[in-house]
């Protein structure tokens, strides 16, 4: 699936302008500066085509790609944190919080949670909206190159922990690190495995 083309379709900013829903899709969901569109990058191994910045609320469209002509990827605005006005962020999450509860062919959100800091207030809010929703959703790790040995396992069994409580939630967490490549194979496997 993904040494197939890969490309961007468009950043959408209102639930009218979701392209049709007529593919398999999925979803990068996570606090803001987390790493979703770094690790789009580094699952279709094309460095450019999401944007990413250290500046927490880069990404602020709902941003579609297309993987051959059978499956959307999908990178989402980030949430909690933006430097963006209160009124301009209340937007994004509004239209975010549409998007995962409105879109009938999404198959599976990645809830991405930074491997350093663990699962915070607002990704619960996120994961209890999902579990509303019915969508299932599988917890993704990132930037594992900055933990290391005990403190990796401790986060590891920390997010586990906290998984316990969601019934949309897959057990499997993956752990990957866009800079290093780790878990990168397995999270795409994930997606393959996705049947129409
Ligand atoms: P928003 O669009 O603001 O919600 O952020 P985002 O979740 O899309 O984060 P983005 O991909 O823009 O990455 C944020 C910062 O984290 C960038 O400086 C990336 O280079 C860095 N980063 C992302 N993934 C990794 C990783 O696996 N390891 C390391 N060390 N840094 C990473
Ligand atoms: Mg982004």
């Amino acid at each position: 699936l993904f040494a197939g083309n890969t490309d961007f379709l468009k950043g959408v900013v209102a639930m009218d302008g979701l392209p049709p829903a007529d593919r398999i899709e999925v979803c990068f969901a996570g606090r803001s500066n987390v790493g979703k569109s770094t690790l789009i990058n580094a699952l279709t191994g094309r460095k450019g085509l999401a944007r990413a910045s250290n500046t927490p609320g880069r990404t602020q469209e709902i941003n579609y790609f297309t993987l051959l002509d059978s499956h959307y990827l999908v990178d989402l605005p980030g949430y909690g944190y933006a430097e963006a006005p209160l009124h301009v962020v209340q937007q994004w999450q509004a239209l975010l919080k549409s998007y995962l509860q409105g879109r009938a062919t999404l198959r599976r959100a990645f809830v991405l949670i930074d491997a350093r800091h663990g699962v915070k207030a607002v990704d619960e809010e996120i994961m209890k909206l999902l579990d509303i929703a019915a969508v299932p959703f599988q917890t993704v790790l990132t930037k594992s190159d900055k933990v290391k040995g005990k403190d990796r396992d401790a986060s590891l069994e920390r997010t586990r922990k906290a998984l316990a409580n969601h019934p949309a939630a897959y057990p499997e967490i993956i752990l990957t690190s866009s800079e290093k490549g780790d878990g990168i194979p397995t999270l795409r496997a994930a997606i393959a495995s996705i049947e129409a």
